[in-house]
């Protein structure tokens, strides 16, 4: 059981929320509502606490019990703030640390995990204020729980609609079962692509975008880790409370994480490590010519293969272009790992720059389970909790 404040926001799926609050009391919670000026033009704050037995916080200087700040009260008494729906504006102030009117003051409180289940129209879901502002809240642990497609009012169609109520209740009790699964655990991911220098103004990488890597970050944080990231070049953002080192190569990689491995309680492959670099690289830039040229490639370390040698559990990724395990059972053996998790690239619902994934994790033991295809921070939740046992 868990105190769990709904802070629900002005939007035209605030009625939604009723039966959400309804769903998380039958999974066992305690349930307070707190409500915008603009959800209470949409929904009363009886309706809540009627339906929730709990008093019903509406203004920002409403003081239930006397002598005490209630924004505060509640900010540390709740085990999960999950706001939903969740307004564009919302969201907006969230990000930008505004606190002006109950909802924002608490969540500025507020230092547990948050969960946010966007609904707005598609052209405010689209807005580069928006989606700025929902990477800022991600970057900080946030999980979003993202509108589905649909019709969002009469005549219009797009992504807005806010997600099923099922979908916000178990990201809430995701959320909620792992928040301290990984108490006092050291975790260090490596994650992204790596550059190999041809010269010095190109490179060999990959595709790899590093978001699953910032997702298991999020998430490892979110279960109560300390999380260091050894992370290659891509534009991702990684959460302020993770220690990101950044590196160019592989070898690079190999370095930072061999040393950071030493305190770690976990090391999670998830950089998407070049196989080859080039034998030499050459000064300045390569000019044109109308002849063949040969570039000589050299492996690289196998990073993951060399981190597990520590003794340390160690999870890597298989990032196939197929369906078939049979190469990522391989690397368990070979690399010495605790378990690989495999994903298909070739699925461009899940594949490089996606924001979705789905994958089978195999442990060293043979037994293998797959996860559901979700958001990426989801699928770190759910893969850190297969692998902390
Ligand atoms: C009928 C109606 C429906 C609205 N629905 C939404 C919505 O679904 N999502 C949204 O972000 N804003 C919606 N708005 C606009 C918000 O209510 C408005 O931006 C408000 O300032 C949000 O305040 P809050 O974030 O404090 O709840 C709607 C406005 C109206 C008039």
């Amino acid at each position: 059981m868990a105190n769990i404040v709904l802070g629900v926001c002005g939007s035209i799926a605030c009625y939604r929320a009723a039966d959400l609050a309804r769903d998380l009391m039958r999974a066992g919670h305690v349930v307070r509502v707190c409500l915008t000026d603009a959800a209470q033009k949409f929904v009363t704050p009886m309706l809540f606490e009627t339906l929730t037995g709990q008093p019903c916080l509406i203004g920002a200087f409403e003081e239930p019990e006397r002598g005490r700040m209630a924004h505060l009260d509640w900010a540390r008494q709740a085990d999960l703030l999950l706001i939903a729906p969740a307004s564009a504006n919302t969201l907006n102030k969230l990000a930008a640390g505004i606190a002006d009117d109950m909802l924002t003051t608490m969540a500025l409180a507020y230092e547990g995990p948050m969960v946010v289940a966007p609904a707005m129209n598609p052209a405010m879901y689209s807005h580069d204020a928006t989606i700025t502002a929902m990477r800022t809240l991600a970057e900080r642990a946030v999980l979003i729980v993202e509108p589905t497609e649909g019709d969002v009012v009469v005549g219009e169609h797009g992504q807005g609609k806010l997600a099923a109520n099922s979908e916000i209740v178990m990201a809430a009790s995701t959320v909620l079962s792992a928040r301290s699964l990984y108490a006092g655990k050291r975790v260090l991911i490596t994650s992204g692509p790596t550059q190999e220098p041809i010269d010095d103004v190109r490179f060999l990488t990959n595709r790899s975008s590093g978001k699953m890597g910032a997702a298991i970050a999020q998430a490892a944080l979110l279960m109560g880790a300390q999380v260091t990231v050894i992370a290659g070049p891509s534009a991702t953002l990684y959460p302020r409370l993770a220690r990101v080192i950044h590196v160019r190569t592989a070898n690079q990689m190999l370095e930072e994480a061999a040393e950071a491995a030493g305190e770690a309680d976990m090391v999670i492959g998830a950089a998407a490590v070049a196989d080859y670099r080039p034998v030499h690289q050459a000064e300045g830039k390569i000019r044109r010519k109308s002849v063949d040229i040969h570039l000589e490639l050299t492996p690289n370390p196998d990073i993951i293969a060399a981190l597990a040698k520590l003794g340390k559990r160690t999870v890597g990724f298989a990032a196939e272009p197929t369906m078939d395990l049979s190469e990522a059972k391989a690397k368990i053996v070979r690399k010495g790992l605790y378990a690989i998790a495999h994903n298909d690239v070739s699925n461009p619902a899940i594949g490089f720059e996606s924001d979705k994934n789905q994958l089978t994790l195999i442990l060293a033991n043979g037994s293998q389970e797959v996860s559901p295809l979700a958001s990426k921070l989801q699928v770190a939740l759910w893969l850190l909790e297969k692998i902390a046992n």
